[in-house]
């Protein structure tokens, strides 16, 4: 079968409101899952969302995302178990009817989700020369967050959800995934198709924080 056409050869595409409509619609309705489907995820399918999040930006160019697909059941259950701990104690950090709250919450799909994806930022990296990073070398962190967020995007696209897991003790996860010591975890996501479609986090929906109206953070100088 012949390749499809590039649709870059074309020049850049036009953006019309029709487009931008449907893209505001992507944005609102990406949301945090927890709660999956366990019919597997095609390998094309999340292999055309890691290829649109390497589209991501990134400090000096230097693309320091690492995708590691974790499918081992043993270490899958580690990470479970690791998650297990982590969240006991950080309920237990809160008290009275915030523990409660907290108590209530699903906030991770990690035995469901079909797919298990930690993402690494390659801190020894030389792509990208350092540019950008001689003040603020944690822009190579946020290249890879940019990467996430990207992905994220793009499975909710293909009909995939994404939940963010960072109840995890990151220095036992590179342990547990055998990865180079300069890579740090930048986030464990679970990924699957959804069980439910809301317009509204499970966060606003479960009373723990509300959304802040759209204009709270613009500070004009
Ligand atoms: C850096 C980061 C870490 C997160 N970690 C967790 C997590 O450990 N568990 C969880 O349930 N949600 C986690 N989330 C998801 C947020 O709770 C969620 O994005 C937020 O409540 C807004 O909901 P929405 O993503 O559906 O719009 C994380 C999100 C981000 C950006």
């Amino acid at each position: 079968m012949p390749d499809a056409p590039d649709p870059r050869e074309n020049g850049p595409p036009v953006f019309d409101a029709a487009f931008r409509a449907r893209l505001g619609d992507l944005f609102a309705w990406r949301r945090d899952v927890r709660r999956f489907r366990a019919d597997p995820v095609e390998e094309e399918v999340l292999r055309a969302c890691l290829g649109l999040a390497a589209l991501a930006p990134s400090v000096g160019n230097s693309q320091p995302w690492r995708f590691v697909r974790v499918s081992d059941p043993a270490r899958r259950a580690a990470v479970t178990a690791d998650f297990e701990r982590c969240n006991a104690a950080a309920r237990d950090s809160y008290t009275d009817a915030r523990r409660a709250l907290y108590a209530g919450l699903k906030l991770a799909g990690l035995k469901e989700a079909p797919v298990h994806l930690a993402v690494f930022c390659d801190g020894a990296t030389e792509a990208g020369h350092g540019l950008g990073r001689a003040t603020m070398p944690e822009m190579l962190r946020y290249s890879a967050v940019a990467a996430v967020h990207a992905f994220w995007l793009a499975a909710r696209a293909h009909g995939l959800g994404v939940g963010w897991v960072s109840i995890l003790e990151p220095a036992r996860i590179t342990r547990l995934l055998d990865v180079p010591e300069a890579w740090d975890l930048v986030a464990y996501l679970c990924v699957g198709r959804p069980q439910e479609e809301h317009a509204d986090p499970e966060l606003v929906r479960h009373g723990w924080q509300a959304r802040a109206p759209e204009s709270a953070h613009l500070h004009e100088r």
